[in-house]
């Protein structure tokens, strides 16, 4: 019998790059690799990378320095750059690290199977930042997945055409291009079968899906998804300010299955930064949409992305983004301080903002945001909410859970995506229960079940 083969995939980013990790284990496992946790089992390790910001970037370079040319019982370890960094960086990644074996590149995934072959036959040297097919065509399988997962991502969308001047994504991930519906939908249909509950629809910006392609307009494909009966609950991120049609709208507030909870990037309270930024949209413009929404959907939760220290950024510009944020009193916030990237045309901007500066106007920020946080968290205390059950808090797998005899903390997502941690019985994992909100943290909530369905 041959011996077993491991695979290790670390994932750094966002969640589409934990969606693509999905269909390189898919690739994987069809050559015959198991997925471990643990490195010094690993025959093969793949990490796939982010380059938003240099954080995340040298993240991948010091892990994947330190496991290449890495031995596992006394064999080569087959070490792959693959995702966003390989894409920006291509060739360059052997100056940094001469051990590794390959370099895959975003829209090269595809080829992994081919790669490995030739590094396990021949000991050679891959980059591959070419355009092949796409592996978010392959659908999901089952026996490299890991169960019990009631919720899931499902990229429907690759690239984007904005081309903000901070960001690096249309570099690294090409031009915007569409999937078509009919395989987004087997898709879902697959992961509904297998006892999957919740979508979120992944995309650079979502709210284009289907534009240029015409096959069929975002709001539509929501609708279709709704037909499937498996699915009781839908999100998605990211939407784009200046593409949050009415249309959407009337879809969020109309459609049952999509849950209360829309993330929205403002990336900046200042109409003067939001045009050096290349948004497509004024502070008012945004303040508008968000009103109509709020209008439409009295109940929903808003989050959103802001970077603060954009070159040229003012105390006064700053203030305007303080002064959104008080406005809107998001749910929920992710703050970044500006980081300078390759390609990126503000990279080139004058006007760069010192990292003191940057760092106070983030802590700043987090500091007032904390507070709506928690103050929305406090107000669903005395709430009866439908909580989608996702397995065992934390708390409880780490021992020492607050529940008592034979009952089990768990936790799940309210349909606005809050967390309540809870009491339960039975492992009830993709139940939709009722939860009476007892008390609120700053981060999560904790209530109990008030009926079983
Ligand atoms: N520096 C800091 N933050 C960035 N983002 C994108 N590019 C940069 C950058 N160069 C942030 C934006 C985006 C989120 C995913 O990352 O806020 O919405
Ligand atoms: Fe980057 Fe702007 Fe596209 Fe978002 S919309 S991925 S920030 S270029």
């Amino acid at each position: 019998m041959k011996p077993r083969q491991y695979a290790y995939i670390y994932t750094i980013g966002c969640q589409m790059n934990t969606y693509d990790s999905e269909k390189i284990s898919a690739v994987l496992g069809s050559m015959g690799y198991e997925n471990t946790y643990d490195l010094d089992q690993a025959d093969l390790v793949v990490c796939n990378t982010c380059s938003i910001r240099k954080k995340a970037q040298e993240k991948a370079f010091s892990f994947l320095g330190k496991v290449a040319g890495r031995k596992n019982n006394k064999k080569d370890v087959i070490t792959i750059m693959a995702g966003c960094v390989a894409q920006q960086e291509g060739e360059n990644v052997f100056k940094r690290i001469p051990n590794l074996d390959i370099v895959l590149g975003t829209q090269a995934f595809s080829q992994l199977k081919t790669h490995v072959n030739a590094v396990r036959s021949s000991k050679t040297r891959i980059v591959d930042t070419g355009e092949h097919e796409q592996i978010f065509e392959l659908m999901p399988d089952f026996s490299t997945l890991e169960k019990d997962r009631a919720s899931r991502f499902v990229t429907i969308m690759q690239g984007c055409d904005n081309y903000c001047t901070y960001c690096v994504v249309p570099y690294v991930r090409g031009r915007e291009r569409s999937r078509k519906p009919e395989n987004i939908i087997r898709e879902i249909e697959i992961l509904g079968d297998n006892g999957v509950k919740e979508v979120t629809l992944l995309g650079q910006n979502v709210n284009s899906y289907g534009k240029k392609e015409k096959v069929c307009s975002f709001p539509e494909l929501l609708e279709k998804i709704r037909s499937i009966d498996t699915i009781k609950r839908i999100r998605f991120a990211t939407s784009h300010p200046k593409d949050f049609s009415d249309d959407l709208i009337y879809a969020i507030r109309d459609n049952e299955k999509i849950c209360r909870q829309v993330h929205l990037p403002v990336q900046s309270g200042s109409t003067r930064i939001l045009k050096k930024m290349n948004r497509g949209y004024t502070s008012q413009d945004y303040m508008k949409r968000i009103e109509k929404l709020r209008k439409e959907c009295p109940d929903i939760a808003l989050s959103s992305d802001i970077i603060v220290g954009f070159p040229s950024e003012t105390e006064t510009d700053f203030q305007q983004t303080l002064d959104l944020v008080k406005d809107i009193e998001f749910d929920g916030l992710f703050a970044f301080s500006y980081s300078h990237r390759p390609n990126a045309p503000a990279s080139k901007f004058s006007g760069e903002i010192d990292q003191k500066t940057k760092m106070a106007r983030l802590n700043h920020l987090l500091e007032i945001q904390e507070t709506f946080t928690w103050r929305k968290n406090q107000a669903c205390v005395g709430r009866r909410e439908s909580v989608l059950v996702e397995g065992r808090s934390l708390k409880q797998r780490k021992g020492n859970g607050q529940c008592i005899g034979d009952m089990h903390q768990m936790t799940g997502r309210t349909d606005s995506g809050k967390i309540v941690h809870f009491c339960a019985k039975d492992l009830s994992l993709g139940d939709i229960l009722k939860i009476n909100i007892e008390q609120a943290y700053p981060h999560s909530l904790w209530g109990s079940v008030c009926d079983e369905k």
